[in-house]
C-alpha cells in the first residue's frame, strides 16, 4: 500500500526521496507526491500527481529548489479517488506544514467537521487532510514544537497510521509517528531517513531503528529522538539490514516476479539452513508446546494457501488438530481460544492488517502465538511470542512466489518439530524427511530448467475466458494458489477445485477448449488414480488438460514433468509451473506483471 519516504541531510533531498519512492513502487499505488523545504518560514515546495511516478517526474523537469530535506509518498486510494488533489502531501492553509500518511483515520469525519468550524479550509476528500489541519493548530499551541504537536495529535486519532510531517520553520527536521502501520528509521552519516520499508534507503545505509506502537520520532541530519506519546525519551533499538540494495533490484531479469521465481532454490535453502535437525533453540523458549491441544493457522491470500498445505503436515506429523482460517474472518466469529491453542499467523510482510488483528484477538484471549514471517522487525513477529523467519529475501513483485515456497518449508519444519516433541513421529522418519527437504532446492532448479515449453503452451490460452485448477490432498491448496496467481496477473477468471468436487457442480463450467491444470500425485498412489479419473471426466467434456506430475499421465493433453519427492512436499515443485503460467499469461495479455491493477503488496488496511 502507500509508500513513505523522508530524507534530511548533507545531500540534496530530491534524489534520495525519488529513489526511495521508486524502490517502494512494488507496494502498489495510484498517485505520488513530494514536499521539500525551501527556506526558513517560506512556503514549502510541493508537487503531486495522479498515476505512476513517471507523471510526477515529468513535472519536476521544470526545476526543483535546492533542498536538503523532504518527504515523498505513493498513495493507494482509500478515501477519495486517485486524483492530483487527493494525492499526498497535504498542506495546512499557510502552505508551510506538509503531511503524508499511510493507513486510515477512522474519526476523520468528526475531526473535519470540528476543524471546518474552526475555519480550516479543506481541499481534498481524504481522511489525511484532517490530520494536517489538526497538527497545524497543535503546533501553534506548542509554540512551534512539531514533535510535541505530533504527540498530541496522535492521541486524538483513531485508526492506523504512519505519519511524516515537515514544517518550513524547522527545515531540517522531519517528524514521524506510527500506530498499526510500519515506519523505520535509516541511520546515516550526516543524514537520516524515515520510510515505511527499509528498501527505500537500503542503497544509503544498512543501519535501521525499529519504532514501536504509538511512538514519535524527530530526525535531523545528526540527531534522532524517539519518544512515546507522553514525551518520554525512549532508547534506540538498532539493527543491521541483512540484505543489500542489489537484492531489491531486477538484476537482469525482465520483471521482479521472474527474478523471484528463479530465486526459489536459494530461498528454500536459506530457510532450511540450520533447521533440519530441530527448531528448538529458535522458538521453544517462549512457547510451551507441552500445553498445546490445537493449532490455528491464520493468514491471507497466498499465505493462507501455505497454511492449508501446513494443515496436512502439522496434523499428520504433529498428531494434533489444525484449523486454517482466513485472518479477515477469524475474529468476527469470536472463536474459542485459550492458552492451549497455538496460533500461527503466516505473513510475508508482517504488516497485513487482517492477520495482525486476528492475531491480537487470539493473544488477548490467551493463545500462544508463533508467527511465520519474512520481514525482520515487522509488527506481526514483534507482537508474537516466537517467530520462525523465512529467509526468502525481499519480495518486490506484488504476486507472491518465493515467499510462498519458503512458507511451505516453514510449515514442514513446524510439523516435524511438533511431531518430534510430541513423540508422534520416529527419528528415522525425521531423518528421511530431512533428506527430502534438503533435496528440494536442486529439484526446484530442475523444474525451472524445463519451463520454457510451458511458456509457449500458455500463450495458446491467452484468449481463454477462464482456466480451472484441480488437485486433491496437498494438491488442492496448490490448485487454489495457481488460480489466485492467474487472477492477480492475467485478470482472468480462474478457480481451484478439489478434484472430487467437480462432479458436484463445477464440471458444468467445462466447455470445448477450456484449459484445466491438474496436480497429479505420484504414479501408483490411490490419489493419482482418482485424479486421473477426474482428468478423464473433464477431457470427455472438451477440456484441454495440462497435468503437472512426476509421471506421464496418459489421460492428459500435456504433461509438465516435475521430479519425484515425498507426497506432502509436492506443492513446492508443482507451484513453480503454476507461477510460470500466470507470469506468461500476464505478458501475453499485456498486463503489468510486477504491479497488477488494483493490488498492493502490503495490505495495511482491514
Ligand atoms: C499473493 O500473490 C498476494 N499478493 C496476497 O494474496 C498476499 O499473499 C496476502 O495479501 C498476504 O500478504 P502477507 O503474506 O504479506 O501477509
Amino acid at each position: 500500500m502507500c509508500g513513505i519516504v523522508g530524507y534530511t541531510g548533507k545531500n540534496s533531498a530530491l534524489a534520495p526521496v525519488l529513489e526511495g519512492l521508486r524502490r517502494l513502487e512494488y507496494r502498489g499505488y495510484d498517485s505520488a507526491g513530494i514536499a521539500l523545504t525551501v527556506a526558513v518560514g517560506q512556503q514549502l515546495w510541493v508537487e503531486k500527481r495522479a498515476g505512476k511516478l513517471g507523471n510526477l517526474e515529468e513535472t519536476l523537469e521544470d526545476g526543483t529548489p535546492d533542498s536538503h530535506s523532504g518527504i515523498g509518498h505513493t498513495r493507494w486510494a482509500t478515501h477519495g479517488g486517485p486524483t492530483d488533489t487527493n494525492a499526498h502531501p497535504h498542506l495546512d492553509n499557510e502552505g508551510k506544514l506538509a503531511l503524508i500518511h499511510n493507513g486510515i483515520i477512522e474519526n476523520y469525519v468528526e475531526l473535519r467537521a470540528e476543524l471546518e468550524r474552526r475555519g480550516h479550509i479543506f481541499k481534498s476528500e481524504t481522511d489525511t487532510e484532517s490530520v494536517v489541519h489538526l497538527l497545524s493548530d497543535a503546533r501553534k499551541a506548542h509554540h512551534g514544537d512539531l514533535a510535541a504537536a505530533m504527540r498530541e495529535v496522535c492521541a486524538e486519532l483513531r485508526g492506523s497510521f504512519t505519519l511524516l510531517a515537515i514544517h518550513s520553520d524547522q527545515p531540517d527536521h522531519i517528524v514521524g509517528a506510527r500506530r498499526n502501520s510500519p515506519l523505520v528509521v535509516g541511520v546515516g552519516n550526516g543524514e537520516n531517513f524515515l520510510a515505511s520499508d527499509v528498501a527505500a534507503f537500503i542503497a544509503h545505509t544498512k543501519r535501521a531503528l525499529e519504532l514501536g506502537q504509538d511512538e514519535v520520532v524527530d530526525i535531523s541530519p545528526t540527531e534522532i529522538i524517539i519518544t512515546d506519546l507522553q514525551g518520554n525519551v525512549l532508547p534506540h533499538h538498532e539493527y543491521e539490514i541483512s540484505w543489500d540494495a542489489s537484492a531489491a533490484e531486477r538484476g537482469g531479469y525482465a520483471h521482479f516476479m521472474l527474478k523471484e521465481i528463479y530465486e526459489q532454490p536459494k530461498a528454500i535453502l536459506d530457510t532450511l539452513i540450520g533447521r533440519l535437525h530441530g527448531l528448538g533453540a529458535e522458538i521453544s523458549q517462549n512457547i510451551d508446546f507441552g500445553k498445546i491441544d490445537k493449532v490455528v493457522i491464520i493468514a491471507c491470500g497466498t499465505a493462507f494457501h501455505a497454511g492449508l498445505v501446513g494443515k496436512y503436515a502439522i496434523e499428520q506429523w504433529g498428531g494434533i488438530s489444525v484449523e486454517v482460517e482466513y485472518a479477515s474472518e477469524y475474529r468476527y466469529r469470536e472463536p474459542r481460544v485459550d492458552g492451549h491453542t497455538l496460533v500461527i499467523p503466516i505473513s510475508q510482510s508482517g504488516e497485513t492488517m487482517d492477520t495482525l488483528m486476528a492475531m491480537r484477538y487470539a493473544k488477548e484471549n490467551g493463545a500462544q502465538v508463533f508467527s511465520v514471517c519474512n520481514t525482520n522487525g515487522s509488527t506481526i513477529p514483534r507482537e508474537s511470542d516466537a517467530v520462525l523467519y523465512t529467509h526468502a529475501g525481499p519480495e518486490i513483485a506484488v504476486a507472491s512466489t518465493k515467499a510462498f515456497a519458503t512458507q511451505l518449508i516453514a510449515m514442514y519444519l513446524i510439523g516435524l518439530h511438533l511431531g518430534q516433541i510430541r513423540g508422534t513421529i520416529t527419528s528415522e522418519f525425521i531423518a528421511e524427511m530431512a533428506e527430502h527437504l534438503e533435496a528440494l532446492p536442486a529439484k526446484v532448479e530442475q523444474v525451472l530448467e524445463t519451463v520454457e515449453p510451458l511458456r509457449e503452451l500458455t500463450r495458446q490460452f491467452k484468449d481463454s475466458s477462464s482456466m480451472l485448477f484441480l488437485g486433491r490432498h496437498v494438491g488442492y491448496p496448490t490448485a487454489l494458489e495457481g488460480a489466485l496467481k492467474l487472477k492477480e496477473l492475467a485478470y482472468m477468471h480462474a478457480e481451484g477445485f478439489p478434484g472430487g468436487e467437480l462432479k458436484h457442480g463445477p464440471i458444468a463450467l467445462i466447455d470445448q477448449g477450456t484449459p484445466v491444470v491438474a496436480m497429479i500425485p505420484a504414479e501408483g498412489s490411490l490419489l493419482a488414480e482418482k485424479m486421473a479419473s477426474n482428468v478423464q471426466e473433464v477431457k470427455a467434456r472438451g477440456a484441454v488438460v495440462i497435468a503437472i506430475s512426476d509421471w506421464h499421465v496418459p489421460a492428459a493433453s500435456h504433461v509438465v514433468r516435475i521430479p519425484s519427492t515425498h507426497p506432502f512436499l509436492q506443492p513446492v515443485l508443482s507451484v513453480v509451473p503454476l507461477q510460470v503460467i500466470a507470469y506468461e499469461m500476464a505478458i501475453a495479455r499485456g498486463n503489468d506483471v510486477d504491479q497488477p491493477r488494483n493490488l498492493a503488496k502490503s495490505v495495511t488496511v482491514e
